[in-house]
């Protein structure tokens, strides 16, 4: 048998710079080169960012004559039908290969169009321009793209990595304190997975965060950004190491499904925590008394383990049998050890757990 290997050593030389200033979007050519003047250039955003940041871009970047392109907020636009809609009004405008997109917004826009990003003539240019908490700290980092289907979250989606990150801070300005929060329970989960010392400096300073004290955030978006880059480095297309980012979502993405997408991803990943954390608790992994410390910081932040009343226990742990951690048919979670660490041997870090323990830290958590 002939063996013939292909290399491709450019793959390893990737860079994406991520820059992190206030009014970076007034300021374009920090960071916008001008090879991009008379080639094409399309903003992707929702109609509310639109109306915040959007119209603003667009005259700022007048020179190069660029495309907006806007689509309803939130979770449920993420599908099939946006995507194709955004993709024909495209065509019609002749984009093509060199075209390069501009993804302003959030998680939702990061994830589509930096799909579209993925497929459009096989793959085009992309600069992530996050404008939430939530998406400053994750989802505009890292390359992962995606939509949502009628069977659950991200399911349909492409690792793709933008060309660089442009973060400008003062866009948090006009963010709601739920929208805040709900990028702060990202932030939590990395710590408490991977870094005990920002774990315990948000919960020192909780008040003056939540109160968007500037000095504080911008060290948890650069401390939250250091360690994100550092996982996907050593593990780009979530094999192993990256699946720790995942702890909190196998709960948390099946809670948004049930939810119809009206529970906010950060509150839903909340109560995956919650959950997760009681798992890892029940199987002796993790402490009494350090899962308690969970549950009062989240109350803290209005997030409370009885909003699982509400929900069907059978429904959930089906809607978690499409997660993309399943392997052999069987659903894996990330459990918590301590502070900064996860449960991991071998280079494995998502652990086989019985749906009748699931059903358990399901009950024990919503009996708060
Ligand atoms: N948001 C989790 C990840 O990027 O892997």
């Amino acid at each position: 048998m002939d063996k013939i290997i292909m290399q491709i050593p450019a793959r390893h030389a990737f860079h994406c710079p991520i820059l992190i200033e206030p009014h970076l979007l007034d300021h374009p050519n920090k960071w916008l080169s001008t090879d991009f003047l008379g080639k094409s250039l399309v903003i992707i955003t929702d109609e509310n960012v639109r109306k915040f940041y959007g119209n603003n871009l667009l005259h700022n970047l007048m020179n190069y004559n660029p495309l907006l392109l806007s689509f309803a907020p939130g979770e449920k636009s993420k599908n099939y039908q946006t995507k194709q809609y955004l993709e024909e009004k495209m065509f019609q405008h002749q984009c093509g290969r060199e075209t390069l997109i501009l993804a302003l917004g959030g998680g939702v826009v990061n994830d589509m169009a930096g799909f579209i990003a993925a497929t459009y003539m096989r793959g085009i240019s992309y600069i992530q321009i996050p404008t939430t908490f939530l998406s400053m700290i994750d989802s505009s980092v890292g390359g992962k793209t995606g939509i949502d289907t009628v069977y659950g979250k991200n399911l349909i989606g492409a690792f793709w990595q933008p060309a660089s990150v442009i973060i400008d801070r003062h866009c948090l300005t006009t963010l709601s304190r739920n929208h805040f929060v709900n990028g702060l329970i990202e932030a939590l989960k990395i710590f408490m997975t991977s870094d005990a010392s920002s774990f315990q400096y948000v919960t020192q300073h909780l008040d003056e965060i939540i109160n968007q004290d500037t000095f504080m955030v911008d060290n948890i978006i650069r401390r939250a950004i250091k360690i994100k880059i550092d996982i996907v480095s050593k593990d780009e297309k979530d094999n192993n190491l990256r699946m720790i980012l995942n702890f909190g979502h196998t709960i948390g993405h099946a809670l948004e499904k049930q939810s119809d997408y009206t529970l906010l991803h950060g509150y839903a990943v909340a109560l995956g925590i919650l959950v997760e954390a009681k798992i890892s608790q029940l199987s002796g992994l993790f402490s009494l008394d350090d899962y308690k410390v969970i549950q009062s910081l989240f109350l803290k932040l209005g997030i409370c383990g009885s909003w699982l009343k509400t929900i069907d226990r059978e429904e959930v742990i089906e809607a978690t049998k499409l997660d993309k951690k399943i392997k052999s048919g069987k659903v894996r979670y990330i459990l918590l050890k301590k502070w900064g660490q996860v449960c991991s041997e071998d280079n494995n870090y998502a652990h086989f757990v019985p749906d009748n323990m699931v059903k358990k830290a399901l009950l024990e958590v919503s009996e708060v």
